[in-house]
């Protein structure tokens, strides 16, 4: 069984998905405090305008993770309307 929680959020624009996140409340795994070395806040993009991938997100995720969808909150630029699928739990 699964359930789904839907949560909206009104931001300034742009602005950075783990700092979005944790005003929310919303809880992603930041072991790097958001530095973009630890890989440990990937999430998935689902819709929306975000910034284009950055050298630590190729790095760490790699062509293959980035082409579906997957992202780094901590490198991320959420520049309009979104919907984020969280990933590590
Ligand atoms: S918090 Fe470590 S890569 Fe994003």
């Amino acid at each position: 069984m699964k359930v789904k929680f839907i949560s909206n959020i009104e931001i300034e624009k742009p602005n950075n998905l783990l700092k979005i996140a944790k005003s929310a409340r919303v809880k992603i795994k930041d072991s790097c405090d958001g530095k973009g070395k630890c890989g440990k806040c990937i999430v998935k993009v689902l819709e929306g305008t975000v910034s284009k991938p950055t050298k630590q997100e190729k790095k760490l995720l790699g062509e293959d993770k980035l082409s579906k969808g997957y992202r780094l909150a901590c490198e991320v630029e959420v520049m309009d309307n979104a919907i984020i699928k969280l990933v590590n739990k």
